[in-house]
């Protein structure tokens, strides 16, 4: 196999590219990253000299066919995106260029590039909210924020080209992850950069809005398993079952940190209506490929928390990047008031 994961210098993309590694010594592994906000070179210092790198945009047809030319992946693994949903509803042209068309780009150049596998990293905001019960891969796509909705176009455009042209692609949905290595603007990392640095955290609403949480490891495992067993055409959901009340999480954080409730600060919800109440998802169909989640949530959470105290070098210049002080400021400034 040769491999190539685009947006590996980001949170889940670098966890992957450890897990090939470590799964399938001796694969030849190429990463494309755009170093975007959230992509970080330092992410990738451990795996640097097993890869090779080729700095570029998903959605610059050029860059890709030339990289594509070069390394002559065998399969290819999409992590590369805008991920974050508060930014979306700031901005969204970038989400639709990177999210829909750069995936447009990459099905192209697999086609062209006749590549065994290509897999598609979508997460379960494409479903929208449900109030009970579980999404399965058969549920309608009703995304509720730009977000989840240049998510949900790129999915379909996974679909077209299987049907159109048997492009070997597959689509993972993945649940919310969590682990080292998070950019700090979701809100475990968020939140816990902030508690570290002697700050209120903004919690919103009541904190009462459910997540399905996976840690990352799991999710990798995941992906890699439907990457090596999956059926292309197929859509697999990788999630987990530890669903939690946001308050619930901000909870844990605090005890492992030693902290109180006095730390939160609840706030209006920025997100108004597109905030989805519950994400849930069955995953019967990617545990019938041998896959299952291994981690504990609480245990893992805590460990994450010790992984942010003790990496201090590896999140301080982000939160001191001018950029990430000025999206804070402008998102949270006005709930935050003096405790921004
Ligand atoms: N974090 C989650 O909870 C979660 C859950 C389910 C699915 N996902 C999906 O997993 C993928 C990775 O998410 P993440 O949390 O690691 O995101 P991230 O923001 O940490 O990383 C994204 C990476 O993509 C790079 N990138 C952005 N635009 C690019 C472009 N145009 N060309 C090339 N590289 C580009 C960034 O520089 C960054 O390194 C995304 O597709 C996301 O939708 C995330």
């Amino acid at each position: 196999m040769r491999l190539l994961v685009t947006g590996a210098a980001g949170f889940i993309g670098s966890h992957f590219v450890r897990l090939a590694l470590h799964r399938a010594p001796g694969t030849k592994v190429g990463v494309i990253d755009a170093l975007r906000y959230s992509g970080n070179r330092s992410t990738m210092a451990d795996f640097a000299n097993q890869t090779s790198f080729y700095q570029g945009a998903i959605q610059d047809k050029a860059f890709v066919d030339q990289t594509f030319s070069e390394f002559r992946p065998t399969h290819v693994v999409n992590f590369a995106a805008e991920s974050h949903n508060d930014r979306s509803l700031v901005d969204n042209s970038d989400f639709v260029q990177t999210n829909t068309y750069g995936t447009q780009v990459l099905l192209e150049a697999a086609r062209q590039h006749r590549l065994e596998r290509i897999l598609q990293v979508s997460t379960d905001e494409v479903y929208g909210s449900i109030d009970a019960g579980q999404f399965t891969e058969h549920s309608p796509i009703q995304p509720n924020t730009p977000y989840s909705a240049s998510k949900a176009g790129g999915d379909l455009l996974c679909r077209a080209h299987w049907v159109s042209y048997k492009t070997p692609v597959i689509v993972t949905r993945g649940g919310n992850t969590f682990g080292p290595y998070h950019y700090p603007e979701k809100l475990i990392p968020f939140f816990l950069v902030r508690l570290l640095q002697g700050k209120k955290v903004p919690l919103y609403g009541e904190g009462s809005q459910v997540r399905e949480w996976i840690h990352v490891r799991d999710h990798s495992a995941g992906i890699w398993t439907v990457l090596e067993s999956g059926l292309p055409g197929e859509v697999y959901n990788v999630g987990d079952t530890n669903e939690r009340t946001n308050l619930d999480v901000v909870r844990i954080l605090l005890d492992e940190l030693g902290l109180g409730l006095d730390r939160v600060k609840f706030i209006p919800d920025p997100r108004k209506g597109a905030h989805d109440a519950r994400y849930s998802m069955t995953t019967t169909k990617v545990r019938g490929l041998g896959w299952s989640p291994r981690e504990d949530f609480e245990e893992e959470l805590r460990v994450t928390a010790k992984w942010f105290a003790d990496n201090e070098e590896w999140w301080r210049p982000i939160v001191q990047n001018p950029g990430y002080e000025s999206f804070v400021k402008k998102f949270y400034g006005p709930s935050l008031g003096e405790d921004l």
